[in-house]
């Protein structure tokens, strides 16, 4: 039981008591105390009882639930409420509700429906918020403020459309230009007024599988869009400031999701908070990299604001968590820089949409269910662990580049690959790194590279005179990196680069190529060393690389009549080296391009690929985290053997046995 210590981490997750009578409340509170919950996450979607009508008020309820945290000593996470909106908003002001792609205006029922541009919206949510703040802004348990709910998806209403042009015009301030720069007289998009600008959707612009006519136009959008939402983000979180500026603000974001650029809204927030939802079947690295993303939109440590202490139900099968699954992911997050552990939710809903969505308190209503039990011990396990942990980041010497407007370039894209995803492209090289035993940060193409051994940009399809300036720097300095097919192709605007692939990186790796092939799996290629030894095999986009000054290191095999192009190049430019990868490469392909990429990095590679070593450390300590992902014991040598186990007390020993999901902590003081 939690000893109502003030200092301890963070332990908790959403709580919804007014889906429950008033005097199940304090009976349910006892039991997550016994599960060691510390924090509650309350009031996300509440607007509807807080203003049953315009300007009419009613904090009764907040005030008890808050109440009954302050008394029980439970830090409070508060919502604003503003992710949901009221039926009696939207009748009075149906201009606020969103209307979707297809052109149909939404109406009350589902959450995140608000129009981002809606003058309504605005005046009524910072309306709300300013009476949230006076009221709880000196609440003894409030800890951080959380803004709306997982901010996401667009809206292309007539509002939406006013302020697309303003927004345009604010950033080419002539017609011509953004003619210009959208290359607009393809299929006759020419415009000669702002007014004939019209935001890209199924009666416009997109095609039946979204994809754009005019991918300046598409890709503008969504900038904008994603500005817009966060406009909303900004205007709540400076209601907050004016009355409060003790407590930190945050909304929780969604990792990889593609909507929104994170990378200009991680500035605005305090500190960045995300929801995890692993799908059952998902690998490691793959929640690894999700972990890295969020971390490195600051490269702060971060909270992980929802996670579920056991099965989904959002997905199309919703698998338990194994014993002892949710443990290990949840030390897979604090290691990857999380501060805390938050579930969805603490009590499970008797009804509505969520109602078999895994919960630490369950349908059973008992403290004896499997899921409670392991939440009861991995909180008695966190909310010991030292509090100078949260000043500790992740120590990583590689980078991978992730970059939103190539995530929305590349899929807009007609061709060469309809299957081409984003957000798997890039896992499939943070795979091969993570699976090497590498620690990963992953940051914007303008961040500052210099500080890393290695640095990979996986499909980085767009390009601006900042990243091309910061890239060429960094390889020019002595830096190692890798970049690969569909990078470098398109300028902001979404314009090919002419002269061949990679445009403004054809000089720093050394070579140009002017066709790329694109194969189905069935008709995937082999691919072999200098010596003619298989390396691998390839499918989906294989480029047909003219080495101009690089090296070649691997090249097709005689399955294709381009066998004489390379695969794998790799180009000294300056004091650096830049690698640079044609094809999707299988696993095996993928390792052998890894030692290479080691040895001129002067990388150690890890053995186990199922155990995962993530360092956190500040000037005076380090915190090793040693996780078994996998679901069947494994052995290795302690990276830091006599090294104290923070979760036994014990000195370690030379070699870990570490058990299905098994987790060890070691602790060292510099
Ligand atoms: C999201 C939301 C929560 C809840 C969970 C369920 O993360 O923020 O309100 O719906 O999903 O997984
Ligand atoms: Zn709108």
């Amino acid at each position: 039981m939690v000893d109502d210590d003030q200092n301890a981490i963070l332990f908790g997750g959403d709580y919804n008591p007014e889906q429950w009578p008033e005097d199940t409340w304090q009976g349910d509170i006892d039991k997550l105390k016994q599960a060691n919950i510390n924090v509650a996450t309350i009031n996300v979607f509440s607007w509807a009882l807080l203003e049953p009508r315009e300007n009419v008020f009613n904090f009764e309820q907040l005030d008890r639930i808050i109440a009954l945290l302050v008394r029980n000593k439970i830090k409070i996470i508060l919502a604003t409420s503003t992710a949901a909106i009221p039926a009696w908003i939207i009748q009075k002001y149906p201009g606020i509700a969103r209307v979707d792609v297809n052109g149909i205006r939404q109406k009350q029922g589902k959450r995140h429906n608000a129009c981002p541009n809606s003058p309504d919206f605005k005046r009524l949510a910072r309306g709300l918020v300013k009476r949230l703040v006076e009221r709880y802004k000196d609440c003894p348990e409030l800890t951080y403020w959380h803004v709306s709910n997982e901010y996401e998806g667009y809206c292309y209403c007539d509002n939406c459309a006013v302020a697309f042009r303003e927004w345009l015009q604010q950033k080419y301030g002539t017609l011509e230009r953004l003619n210009l720069d959208w290359n607009s007289n393809i299929w006759s998009h020419t415009y000669h007024e702002w007014s004939e600008i019209e935001p890209p959707m199924m009666t416009t612009d997109l095609f039946d599988n979204g994809k754009p006519v005019l991918s300046g136009a598409a890709i503008d959008y969504q900038r904008f869009q994603s500005d817009s939402l966060l406009n909303d983000f900004k205007l709540e979180r400076d209601v907050i400031k004016q009355f409060d500026q003790q407590h930190p603000v945050t909304t929780n974001l969604m990792g990889s999701q593609k909507a929104l650029d994170y990378f200009k809204w991680a500035p605005e927030m305090d500190i960045i908070s995300w929801d995890s939802y692993p799908m059952p079947d998902d690998s490691a690295a793959e929640t690894a990299m999700e972990h890295d993303l969020m971390r490195g939109l600051k490269q702060q440590p971060f909270l992980l604001m929802e996670e579920t202490p056991n099965q989904q139900n959002w997905y199309p099968y919703n698998a338990l968590k194994k014993p002892g699954e949710m443990r290990m992911l949840s030390y897979q997050a604090i290691a990857h820089g999380a501060n805390n552990i938050a579930f969805f939710q603490l009590k499970q809903s008797r009804s509505g949409a969520e109602k078999f969505h895994g919960s630490v308190l369950t349908h059973s209503d008992s403290v004896h269910t499997r899921t409670f039990k392991e939440v009861q011990q991995l909180g008695k396990e966190v909310t010991k662990l030292p509090m100078t942990l949260n000043q500790a980041n992740v120590q990583a010497n590689v980078a991978v580049i992730f970059d939103w407007d190539s995530y929305w370039g590349l899929e807009n894209s007609i061709g060469p690959l309809a299957k081409l995803s984003y957000v798997k492209e890039v896992q499939r090289f943070y795979q091969m790194l993570y699976g090497h035993g590498l620690t990963v940060d992953l940051v914007a193409k303008d961040a500052d590279l210099m500080k890393y051994q290695l640095v990979v940009a996986p499909v980085l399809y767009m390009m601006n005179p900042q990243a091309i300036t910061n890239i060429t720097r960094y390889v020019e300095q002595g830096g190692t990196f890798l970049t690969t097919y569909m990078s470098g192709i398109a300028d902001q605007t979404d314009n090919i680069y002419i002269g061949g692939y990679p445009g403004p990186l054809r000089e720093i790796l050394g070579l140009h190529i002017d066709e790329h092939d694109a194969r189905s799996a069935k008709q995937s290629v082999r691919i072999l060393a200098m010596n003619q030894s298989e390396v691998g095999t390839a499918d989906g986009v294989c480029d047909l690389i003219i080495p101009d000054t690089a090296t070649t290191l691997a090249h097709y095999s005689n399955d294709v009549f381009y066998n004489n192009y390379a695969t794998i190049t790799r180009n000294h430019y300056g004091r650096g080296t830049a690698y640079y990868c044609g094809a999707e490469l299988s696993e095996s392909g993928l390792n052998y391009l890894m030692e290479k990429l080691a040895n001129t990095a002067g990388l150690k590679l890890g053995t186990s690929p199922k155990v995962e070593v993530t360092t956190r450390a500040t000037a005076e300590e380090k915190f090793i985290f040693i996780i078994n992902t996998d679901n069947r014991e494994q052995t290795i040598m302690n990276p830091v053997p006599l090294a104290t186990s923070l979760l036994t007390g014990k000195e370690s020993a030379t070699k870990l046995v570490l058990g299905p999901y098994a987790v060890e902590i070691l602790h060292q003081i510099l």
